[in-house]
């Protein structure tokens, strides 16, 4: 039997990534107090970790959009199902996305938000998979650049499964998985990869 999925970035790699994207940030945005934005629901978790990294007096808003099809038939154009709660007027915009593949729905939500007058629009990435791009884009701040594989966990979903998965895991089977959705249940209950240090051993 074939390998369904495995970890391409572990839980520790994604915490001390996210804390280092933390400190950078917090040193750029010195003196100023930028908003940062997740789109629902994949970025919820990296900006709920990103922001306890981020030592500046940030506010947190969310925007949840639905698409016309596949990321590339609508071009990128969707709907805003909930829009900003704020005004984003002057303000330093930091948009937190989880993984930026074509790159087409972001350019067409940065275009949006341009237009209401925000002081500067920055987007953080926790994976840039950018060979797939077709939407040129300035990723200021990237965690990983992420190879041509579809990758769950973390906020990244399967069908609305496996966002809890504490890892990033690489399918390397979407047949497999598409032929059963539960194969990848295993990584939920699995013990992290790298054991604490200093375990003591059985
Ligand atoms: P795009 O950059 O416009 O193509 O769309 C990116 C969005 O598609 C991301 O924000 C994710 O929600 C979703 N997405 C893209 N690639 C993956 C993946 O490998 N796993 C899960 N979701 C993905
Ligand atoms: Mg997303």
């Amino acid at each position: 039997m074939s390998v369904v999925a495995s970890v391409l970035y572990g839980r520790e790699d994604i915490r001390r990534r996210i804390e280092e994207l933390g400190r950078t940030i917090t040193g750029d945005y010195e003196g100023r107090a930028p908003v940062l934005i997740s789109v629902l629901k994949g970025g919820s978790m990296f900006l709920a970790d990103l922001v306890r990294e981020v030592r500046l007096p940030v506010s947190v808003d969310y925007m949840s959009i639905s698409r016309y099809g596949g990321a590339a038939e609508s071009m990128g154009r969707v709907r805003i199902v909930k829009d900003l709660d704020e005004d984003i007027g002057g303000r330093h915009v930091l948009i937190v996305e989880d993984i930026v593949d074509t790159g087409l729905t972001l350019s067409y939500l940065i275009n949006v938000l341009e237009s209401r007058g925000p002081a500067s629009v920055e987007i953080v990435a926790l994976l840039d998979r950018s060979v797939r791009r077709i939407a040129p884009l300035e990723i200021r701040y990237r965690g990983f650049d992420c190879p041509d594989v579809f990758v769950v966990g973390y906020g990244l979903d399967y069908g609305e499964r496996y966002r809890n998965l504490p890892d990033i895991l690489a399918v390397q089977d979407v047949q497999a998985l598409a032929e059963d959705p539960d194969a990848l249940l295993p990584y939920l209950t699995e013990a992290p990869s790298v054991p604490p240090e200093g375990d003591p051993v059985g």
